[in-house]
Protein backbone atom coordinates (compact mmCIF):
# COMPACT_ATOMS: atom_id res chain seq x y z
CA UNK A 1 0.00 0.00 0.00
CA UNK A 2 1.56 3.12 -0.94
CA UNK A 3 0.98 6.20 1.45
CA UNK A 4 -1.98 7.76 -0.57
CA UNK A 5 -4.03 4.86 -0.98
CA UNK A 6 -4.70 5.09 2.97
CA UNK A 7 -8.60 6.16 2.66
CA UNK A 8 -8.10 8.46 -0.40
CA UNK A 9 -11.19 9.21 -0.06
CA UNK A 10 -10.71 11.02 3.27
CA UNK A 11 -7.99 12.77 2.36
CA UNK A 12 -9.09 14.02 -0.87
CA UNK A 13 -12.29 15.17 0.78
CA UNK A 14 -10.90 17.14 3.52
CA UNK A 15 -10.39 20.89 2.93
CA UNK A 16 -10.03 23.64 5.41
CA UNK A 17 -10.95 27.42 5.15
CA UNK A 18 -8.26 29.89 3.74
CA UNK A 19 -6.28 30.51 6.17
CA UNK A 20 -5.87 27.49 8.22
CA UNK A 21 -2.72 26.62 9.19
CA UNK A 22 -0.64 22.97 9.35
CA UNK A 23 2.13 22.38 11.30
CA UNK A 24 3.97 20.13 13.72
CA UNK A 25 5.30 20.31 17.39
CA UNK A 26 7.97 18.94 19.85
CA UNK A 27 9.49 20.04 23.56
CA UNK A 28 12.64 20.57 24.02
CA UNK A 29 13.84 18.08 26.71
CA UNK A 30 11.82 15.52 24.44
CA UNK A 31 14.45 16.19 21.64
CA UNK A 32 17.77 18.63 21.81
CA UNK A 33 20.01 16.20 23.46
CA UNK A 34 23.04 17.99 24.97
CA UNK A 35 22.17 18.19 28.02
CA UNK A 36 25.30 19.67 29.16
CA UNK A 37 26.20 22.25 26.44
CA UNK A 38 26.46 26.04 26.88
CA UNK A 39 26.31 26.52 30.63
CA UNK A 40 22.57 24.48 29.96
CA UNK A 41 21.82 24.03 34.06
CA UNK A 42 19.90 20.32 35.19
CA UNK A 43 16.04 20.59 35.33
CA UNK A 44 13.65 18.37 37.13
CA UNK A 45 13.92 15.88 33.91
CA UNK A 46 17.18 15.53 34.42
CA UNK A 47 16.73 14.47 38.13
CA UNK A 48 13.99 12.09 37.38
CA UNK A 49 14.84 10.15 34.53
CA UNK A 50 18.29 9.70 36.02
CA UNK A 51 16.68 8.46 39.49
CA UNK A 52 16.52 4.05 39.19
CA UNK A 53 13.14 2.93 37.89
CA UNK A 54 11.18 5.97 37.30
CA UNK A 55 11.32 6.09 33.58
CA UNK A 56 10.89 3.08 30.98
CA UNK A 57 14.27 1.21 30.40
CA UNK A 58 15.89 4.19 32.75
CA UNK A 59 15.70 5.97 29.24
CA UNK A 60 16.82 9.86 29.91
CA UNK A 61 16.60 13.19 27.51
CA UNK A 62 20.61 13.00 27.77
CA UNK A 63 20.98 12.36 23.97
CA UNK A 64 17.50 12.34 22.90
CA UNK A 65 17.24 12.78 18.72
CA UNK A 66 20.09 15.55 19.05
CA UNK A 67 18.20 17.96 17.79
CA UNK A 68 20.68 20.89 19.07
CA UNK A 69 22.79 19.77 16.67
CA UNK A 70 20.88 18.97 13.48
CA UNK A 71 18.35 21.38 14.05
CA UNK A 72 19.44 22.50 10.26
CA UNK A 73 18.26 19.20 9.27
CA UNK A 74 14.79 19.11 11.10
CA UNK A 75 14.32 22.45 10.09
CA UNK A 76 14.73 21.10 6.14
CA UNK A 77 12.89 18.68 6.96
CA UNK A 78 9.92 20.71 7.77
CA UNK A 79 9.38 22.77 5.07
CA UNK A 80 10.09 19.35 2.99
CA UNK A 81 6.67 18.40 4.56
CA UNK A 82 5.56 21.87 3.40
CA UNK A 83 4.84 23.22 7.28
CA UNK A 84 3.54 26.37 7.98
CA UNK A 85 4.02 26.84 11.78
CA UNK A 86 6.25 24.88 13.89
CA UNK A 87 5.71 24.74 17.81
CA UNK A 88 8.73 24.16 20.06
CA UNK A 89 9.66 24.58 24.02
CA UNK A 90 12.46 26.87 25.18
CA UNK A 91 14.20 24.85 27.81
CA UNK A 92 14.31 27.42 30.84
CA UNK A 93 17.35 25.65 31.99
CA UNK A 94 19.55 26.80 28.94
CA UNK A 95 18.47 30.24 29.95
CA UNK A 96 19.15 30.53 33.43
CA UNK A 97 20.73 27.86 34.89
CA UNK A 98 20.17 28.19 38.48
CA UNK A 99 16.37 29.17 37.57
CA UNK A 100 17.06 33.15 37.90
CA UNK A 101 19.88 35.49 38.22
CA UNK A 102 22.42 35.10 35.64
CA UNK A 103 21.13 34.58 32.19
CA UNK A 104 23.01 32.11 30.05
CA UNK A 105 23.08 33.78 26.38
CA UNK A 106 24.83 30.93 24.85
CA UNK A 107 21.23 29.43 25.58
CA UNK A 108 19.43 31.71 24.08
CA UNK A 109 21.53 31.98 20.86
CA UNK A 110 20.75 28.57 20.03
CA UNK A 111 16.67 29.78 20.24
CA UNK A 112 17.76 32.69 18.07
CA UNK A 113 19.80 30.30 15.45
CA UNK A 114 16.73 28.07 15.26
CA UNK A 115 13.88 30.53 14.66
CA UNK A 116 16.26 32.01 12.42
CA UNK A 117 16.48 29.03 10.18
CA UNK A 118 12.36 28.51 10.52
CA UNK A 119 11.80 31.78 9.28
CA UNK A 120 14.88 31.52 6.19
CA UNK A 121 12.27 28.68 5.13
CA UNK A 122 9.26 29.94 5.89
CA UNK A 123 8.33 28.34 9.00
CA UNK A 124 6.08 30.28 11.32
CA UNK A 125 7.78 29.52 14.87
CA UNK A 126 5.54 29.15 17.81
CA UNK A 127 7.01 29.36 21.27
CA UNK A 128 6.13 27.39 24.01
CA UNK A 129 8.06 28.82 27.59
CA UNK A 130 7.26 25.96 29.72
CA UNK A 131 7.25 22.30 28.66
CA UNK A 132 7.92 20.54 32.06
CA UNK A 133 11.53 20.97 32.31
CA UNK A 134 11.87 22.93 35.22
CA UNK A 135 15.22 24.52 36.77
CA UNK A 136 16.43 21.85 39.36
CA UNK A 137 17.79 25.08 41.45
CA UNK A 138 13.82 25.98 41.30
CA UNK A 139 12.57 23.03 42.51
CA UNK A 140 14.83 22.66 45.46
CA UNK A 141 13.53 25.52 46.50
CA UNK A 142 10.06 24.09 46.09
CA UNK A 143 9.63 23.96 42.54
CA UNK A 144 5.73 25.10 42.20
CA UNK A 145 4.61 24.62 45.22
CA UNK A 146 6.43 27.78 46.28
CA UNK A 147 4.38 30.65 45.38
CA UNK A 148 7.94 32.19 44.49
CA UNK A 149 8.19 30.35 41.17
CA UNK A 150 5.37 31.81 39.62
CA UNK A 151 7.30 34.88 40.19
CA UNK A 152 10.26 33.30 38.90
CA UNK A 153 8.61 32.02 35.60
CA UNK A 154 7.33 35.53 35.07
CA UNK A 155 11.13 37.26 35.12
CA UNK A 156 12.00 34.41 32.51
CA UNK A 157 9.10 34.70 30.37
CA UNK A 158 10.08 38.51 29.85
CA UNK A 159 13.78 38.15 29.66
CA UNK A 160 12.85 35.14 26.63
CA UNK A 161 10.66 37.92 25.07
CA UNK A 162 13.39 40.72 25.37
CA UNK A 163 15.61 38.02 23.14
CA UNK A 164 13.42 36.97 20.47
CA UNK A 165 10.57 39.10 20.93
CA UNK A 166 11.64 40.51 17.53
CA UNK A 167 11.16 37.47 15.79
CA UNK A 168 8.80 35.06 16.87
CA UNK A 169 4.90 36.55 16.70
CA UNK A 170 3.53 33.38 18.85
CA UNK A 171 4.04 32.94 22.40
CA UNK A 172 2.66 30.38 24.97
CA UNK A 173 3.23 30.34 28.72
CA UNK A 174 2.58 26.69 29.69
CA UNK A 175 2.29 23.27 27.97
CA UNK A 176 -0.36 20.56 29.79
CA UNK A 177 -0.39 22.50 33.71
CA UNK A 178 -2.51 19.87 34.17
CA UNK A 179 0.02 17.16 33.82
CA UNK A 180 2.61 19.38 35.75
CA UNK A 181 0.66 20.11 38.47
CA UNK A 182 -1.05 16.15 38.31
CA UNK A 183 1.15 14.07 37.57
CA UNK A 184 4.28 15.68 38.93
CA UNK A 185 2.79 15.59 42.34
CA UNK A 186 -0.24 13.84 42.78
CA UNK A 187 0.60 10.49 41.11
CA UNK A 188 4.26 11.33 41.02
CA UNK A 189 4.72 9.20 37.11
CA UNK A 190 6.36 12.95 35.99
CA UNK A 191 9.12 14.99 37.22
CA UNK A 192 9.43 16.28 40.02
CA UNK A 193 8.07 12.60 41.22
CA UNK A 194 6.19 13.81 44.39
CA UNK A 195 2.49 11.62 45.76
CA UNK A 196 0.95 14.27 47.98
CA UNK A 197 -2.05 15.96 47.35
CA UNK A 198 -1.37 19.28 49.40
CA UNK A 199 1.47 19.54 46.85
CA UNK A 200 -0.67 19.00 43.75
CA UNK A 201 -3.38 21.07 44.28
CA UNK A 202 -0.48 23.85 44.67
CA UNK A 203 0.97 22.90 42.28
CA UNK A 204 -2.30 23.47 40.36
CA UNK A 205 -2.45 27.08 41.42
CA UNK A 206 1.29 28.39 40.97
CA UNK A 207 1.69 27.08 37.69
CA UNK A 208 -1.69 28.55 36.78
CA UNK A 209 -0.38 32.21 38.73
CA UNK A 210 3.02 31.82 36.98
CA UNK A 211 0.91 31.69 33.54
CA UNK A 212 -1.19 34.79 34.85
CA UNK A 213 1.99 36.89 35.66
CA UNK A 214 4.22 35.91 32.85
CA UNK A 215 1.05 37.27 30.31
CA UNK A 216 1.64 40.82 32.46
CA UNK A 217 5.37 40.92 31.73
CA UNK A 218 4.47 39.65 28.34
CA UNK A 219 1.73 41.87 26.93
CA UNK A 220 3.56 45.12 28.89
CA UNK A 221 6.42 44.11 26.52
CA UNK A 222 3.88 44.05 23.35
CA UNK A 223 2.99 40.41 22.50
CA UNK A 224 0.03 40.19 21.17
CA UNK A 225 -0.89 36.75 20.28
CA UNK A 226 -0.40 34.68 23.37
CA UNK A 227 -1.76 32.09 24.75
CA UNK A 228 -1.94 28.99 27.04
CA UNK A 229 -1.93 25.06 25.96
CA UNK A 230 -4.24 23.06 28.07
CA UNK A 231 -4.89 19.47 27.79
CA UNK A 232 -8.28 17.94 27.71
CA UNK A 233 -9.75 13.95 28.12
CA UNK A 234 -13.22 13.99 28.05
CA UNK A 235 -14.61 11.88 30.91
CA UNK A 236 -17.56 9.78 30.58
CA UNK A 237 -19.75 8.16 33.59
CA UNK A 238 -19.50 4.26 33.25
CA UNK A 239 -23.12 3.95 33.75
CA UNK A 240 -25.94 6.41 35.08
CA UNK A 241 -25.72 5.62 38.58
CA UNK A 242 -24.88 8.60 40.55
CA UNK A 243 -21.63 6.95 42.36
CA UNK A 244 -20.44 6.69 38.82
CA UNK A 245 -21.44 10.16 37.58
CA UNK A 246 -20.04 12.08 40.40
CA UNK A 247 -16.83 9.93 39.87
CA UNK A 248 -16.82 11.47 36.02
CA UNK A 249 -17.53 14.69 37.47
CA UNK A 250 -14.83 15.02 39.87
CA UNK A 251 -12.69 13.68 36.96
CA UNK A 252 -13.76 16.23 34.45
CA UNK A 253 -12.98 18.74 37.29
CA UNK A 254 -9.82 18.34 37.39
CA UNK A 255 -8.93 17.09 34.10
CA UNK A 256 -10.28 19.99 31.96
CA UNK A 257 -12.46 22.51 34.00
CA UNK A 258 -10.03 23.55 36.78
CA UNK A 259 -7.93 24.55 33.82
CA UNK A 260 -9.71 26.19 31.73
CA UNK A 261 -12.53 28.21 33.41
CA UNK A 262 -9.88 30.19 35.56
CA UNK A 263 -8.10 31.09 32.56
CA UNK A 264 -11.27 31.85 30.18
CA UNK A 265 -13.48 32.96 33.06
CA UNK A 266 -11.34 34.10 35.79
CA UNK A 267 -13.04 31.73 38.08
CA UNK A 268 -12.22 28.16 39.58
CA UNK A 269 -15.61 25.73 38.92
CA UNK A 270 -17.12 25.76 42.65
CA UNK A 271 -17.46 21.83 42.82
CA UNK A 272 -13.76 21.77 42.04
CA UNK A 273 -12.64 23.94 44.67
CA UNK A 274 -14.99 22.13 47.31
CA UNK A 275 -13.82 18.92 45.77
CA UNK A 276 -10.06 19.91 46.32
CA UNK A 277 -11.19 21.62 50.26
CA UNK A 278 -12.76 18.15 51.40
CA UNK A 279 -9.61 16.04 50.32
CA UNK A 280 -7.97 18.54 53.24
CA UNK A 281 -5.96 19.87 49.49
CA UNK A 282 -7.39 23.48 49.35
CA UNK A 283 -6.43 25.49 46.16
CA UNK A 284 -4.21 28.39 47.86
CA UNK A 285 -5.68 31.18 46.30
CA UNK A 286 -4.89 34.72 47.27
CA UNK A 287 -6.57 37.96 46.89
CA UNK A 288 -6.04 39.07 43.37
CA UNK A 289 -4.75 36.05 41.75
CA UNK A 290 -7.99 35.09 39.80
CA UNK A 291 -8.11 38.27 37.83
CA UNK A 292 -4.16 37.92 36.84
CA UNK A 293 -5.03 34.26 36.12
CA UNK A 294 -7.87 35.11 33.99
CA UNK A 295 -6.11 38.32 32.30
CA UNK A 296 -7.32 38.07 28.06
CA UNK A 297 -5.65 35.81 26.29
CA UNK A 298 -5.31 35.53 22.36
CA UNK A 299 -5.76 32.20 21.96
CA UNK A 300 -6.23 28.93 23.55
CA UNK A 301 -3.69 25.86 22.96
CA UNK A 302 -5.78 22.50 22.95
CA UNK A 303 -3.89 19.35 23.05
CA UNK A 304 -6.35 16.18 22.49
CA UNK A 305 -5.28 12.73 22.36
CA UNK A 306 -8.20 10.32 24.21
CA UNK A 307 -11.41 9.89 25.78
CA UNK A 308 -12.04 8.44 28.72
CA UNK A 309 -14.74 6.25 30.67
CA UNK A 310 -14.65 6.28 34.94
CA UNK A 311 -16.47 4.71 37.32
CA UNK A 312 -16.73 4.96 41.05
CA UNK A 313 -15.21 1.84 43.26
CA UNK A 314 -11.53 0.87 44.93
CA UNK A 315 -8.98 0.99 42.05
CA UNK A 316 -7.94 -2.76 41.44
CA UNK A 317 -4.65 -3.77 42.35
CA UNK A 318 -1.48 -3.02 40.11
CA UNK A 319 -3.18 -0.26 38.70
CA UNK A 320 -1.11 2.66 39.07
CA UNK A 321 -1.78 5.58 41.19
CA UNK A 322 -4.26 8.13 40.28
CA UNK A 323 -3.42 11.33 38.91
CA UNK A 324 -6.24 12.77 40.99
CA UNK A 325 -6.85 14.63 43.92
CA UNK A 326 -9.04 12.76 46.14
CA UNK A 327 -9.23 10.43 43.05
CA UNK A 328 -8.41 6.84 44.87
CA UNK A 329 -12.35 6.12 44.67
CA UNK A 330 -12.36 6.11 40.96
CA UNK A 331 -11.34 4.07 37.96
CA UNK A 332 -10.43 4.74 34.52
CA UNK A 333 -11.47 1.55 32.38
CA UNK A 334 -9.66 0.27 30.11
CA UNK A 335 -10.57 1.51 26.26
CA UNK A 336 -12.50 -0.64 23.96
CA UNK A 337 -11.50 -1.56 20.17
CA UNK A 338 -8.12 -0.31 18.95
CA UNK A 339 -5.36 0.87 21.34
CA UNK A 340 -1.95 2.95 20.30
CA UNK A 341 0.73 1.37 21.97
CA UNK A 342 0.41 3.84 24.58
CA UNK A 343 -2.50 1.73 25.75
CA UNK A 344 -4.49 4.52 24.28
CA UNK A 345 -8.08 4.23 22.68
CA UNK A 346 -8.63 5.97 19.17
CA UNK A 347 -11.78 8.23 19.41
CA UNK A 348 -12.37 11.25 16.81
CA UNK A 349 -16.21 12.02 17.79
CA UNK A 350 -15.23 12.98 21.07
CA UNK A 351 -12.89 15.54 19.73
CA UNK A 352 -15.47 17.34 17.71
CA UNK A 353 -17.98 17.15 21.03
CA UNK A 354 -15.18 18.54 23.05
CA UNK A 355 -14.38 21.01 20.34
CA UNK A 356 -17.89 22.19 20.80
CA UNK A 357 -18.26 22.00 24.81
CA UNK A 358 -14.72 24.03 25.06
CA UNK A 359 -16.29 26.66 22.03
CA UNK A 360 -19.31 27.11 24.48
CA UNK A 361 -17.39 27.23 27.47
CA UNK A 362 -14.87 30.09 26.31
CA UNK A 363 -16.67 31.92 23.97
CA UNK A 364 -15.08 34.29 21.37
CA UNK A 365 -11.23 32.80 22.34
CA UNK A 366 -10.09 31.23 19.20
CA UNK A 367 -8.69 27.89 19.14
CA UNK A 368 -5.41 26.36 18.18
CA UNK A 369 -5.43 22.56 17.99
CA UNK A 370 -1.60 22.42 19.40
CA UNK A 371 -1.25 18.74 19.81
CA UNK A 372 -3.09 15.29 18.55
CA UNK A 373 -1.17 12.57 17.37
CA UNK A 374 -0.94 8.72 17.81
CA UNK A 375 1.92 6.15 18.94
CA UNK A 376 2.77 2.71 16.79
CA UNK A 377 5.06 0.68 16.26
CA UNK A 378 7.21 1.41 13.58
CA UNK A 379 9.93 0.57 11.92
CA UNK A 380 12.00 0.88 8.32
CA UNK A 381 10.96 -1.38 6.10
CA UNK A 382 13.34 -3.22 3.58
CA UNK A 383 11.91 -0.71 0.70
CA UNK A 384 13.34 1.95 3.04
CA UNK A 385 10.06 3.37 3.84
CA UNK A 386 8.29 3.68 7.07
CA UNK A 387 4.07 2.50 6.87
CA UNK A 388 2.68 3.25 9.56
CA UNK A 389 -1.41 3.31 8.00
CA UNK A 390 -2.76 3.33 11.88
CA UNK A 391 -1.11 7.21 11.98
CA UNK A 392 -1.96 8.17 9.11
CA UNK A 393 -6.13 7.08 9.52
CA UNK A 394 -5.77 8.34 12.82
CA UNK A 395 -4.46 11.81 11.64
CA UNK A 396 -7.21 12.09 8.99
CA UNK A 397 -9.98 10.68 10.87
CA UNK A 398 -9.42 13.34 13.60
CA UNK A 399 -8.93 15.78 10.69
CA UNK A 400 -12.42 15.54 9.49
CA UNK A 401 -13.60 15.65 13.16
CA UNK A 402 -12.11 18.68 14.06
CA UNK A 403 -13.42 20.03 10.78
CA UNK A 404 -16.99 18.48 11.87
CA UNK A 405 -16.30 20.68 14.72
CA UNK A 406 -15.75 24.09 12.78
CA UNK A 407 -18.48 23.37 10.31
CA UNK A 408 -20.87 23.68 14.22
CA UNK A 409 -18.78 27.33 14.32
CA UNK A 410 -15.89 26.04 16.22
CA UNK A 411 -13.93 29.06 15.71
CA UNK A 412 -10.18 27.15 15.13
CA UNK A 413 -7.50 28.45 13.48
CA UNK A 414 -4.74 25.55 12.97
CA UNK A 415 -3.44 22.29 13.79
CA UNK A 416 0.13 20.70 14.93
CA UNK A 417 0.82 17.34 14.97
CA UNK A 418 2.35 15.80 17.97
CA UNK A 419 4.83 15.15 16.82
CA UNK A 420 7.54 16.20 14.41
CA UNK A 421 10.06 13.42 14.96
CA UNK A 422 10.11 10.60 17.19
CA UNK A 423 11.13 11.23 20.61
CA UNK A 424 11.66 10.94 24.37
CA UNK A 425 7.77 10.28 25.43
CA UNK A 426 8.80 11.23 29.33
CA UNK A 427 8.45 8.17 31.39
CA UNK A 428 7.61 6.10 28.43
CA UNK A 429 11.23 6.67 27.10
CA UNK A 430 11.97 6.07 23.95
CA UNK A 431 9.69 2.71 23.36
CA UNK A 432 6.86 5.22 22.08
CA UNK A 433 7.08 6.24 18.82
CA UNK A 434 4.60 9.75 17.79
CA UNK A 435 6.55 10.91 15.17
CA UNK A 436 5.42 11.92 11.01
CA UNK A 437 9.30 11.38 11.02
CA UNK A 438 10.82 8.31 11.87
CA UNK A 439 14.28 8.89 14.01
CA UNK A 440 16.60 5.43 13.80
CA UNK A 441 18.12 6.00 17.63
CA UNK A 442 21.44 4.39 16.68
CA UNK A 443 22.21 6.63 13.44
CA UNK A 444 19.69 9.64 14.18
CA UNK A 445 18.84 9.01 10.20
CA UNK A 446 15.70 10.46 9.85
CA UNK A 447 12.81 9.33 7.46
CA UNK A 448 9.84 10.38 6.80
CA UNK A 449 7.17 8.17 7.36
CA UNK A 450 4.13 7.33 4.87
CA UNK A 451 1.50 9.16 7.48
CA UNK A 452 3.99 12.47 7.01
CA UNK A 453 3.88 12.08 3.12
CA UNK A 454 -0.04 11.72 3.14
CA UNK A 455 0.07 14.89 4.95
CA UNK A 456 2.48 16.68 3.44
CA UNK A 457 -0.07 16.26 0.44
CA UNK A 458 -3.04 17.56 2.42
CA UNK A 459 -1.18 20.86 3.16
CA UNK A 460 -0.04 20.98 -0.62
CA UNK A 461 -3.72 21.04 -1.29
CA UNK A 462 -4.51 23.43 0.82
CA UNK A 463 -2.03 25.77 -0.52
CA UNK A 464 -3.13 25.44 -3.73
CA UNK A 465 -6.53 26.08 -3.24
CA UNK A 466 -5.23 29.50 -1.78
C1 LIG B 1 1.46 15.80 25.67
C2 LIG B 1 2.76 16.45 25.88
O1 LIG B 1 2.67 17.83 25.77
C3 LIG B 1 3.89 15.88 25.03
O2 LIG B 1 5.09 16.29 25.60
C4 LIG B 1 3.76 14.39 24.94
O3 LIG B 1 4.83 13.80 24.29
C5 LIG B 1 2.47 14.05 24.23
N1 LIG B 1 1.36 14.57 24.99
C6 LIG B 1 2.23 12.56 24.02
O4 LIG B 1 2.04 11.93 25.24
Amino acid sequence: MSSTDIRPELAGGLTFPPGFFFGAATAAYQIEGAVDADGRGPSIWDTFSHTPGRTFRGDTGDVAVEHYTRYPEDVALMEELGLSAYRFSVAWPRVLPEGGGRVEQRGLDFYRRLVDELLERGVDPWLTLYHWDLPQALQDRGGWTDRDTSARFADYAGIVHDALGDRVRHWSTLNEPMVSALLGHQSGAHAPGIRDAVSASRAVHHLLLGHGLATRVLRDKGADHLGITLNFTPMSPASDRPEDLDAARRLDGQQNRMFLLPVATGAYPEDVVADLAAAGAPLPVEDGDLEVIGAPLDWLGVNYYFEQTVRAGARPEGMPPTSFIGGEDAVELDPEGVTTTMGWGVSPEAFTRLLRWIGEQAPGLPLVITENGSAWDDEVSPDGAVHDPERTDFLLRHLAALRTAMDDGVDVRGYFAWSLLDNYEWARGYAQRFGLVHVDYETQRRTIKDSGRVYADLIRRHREQG
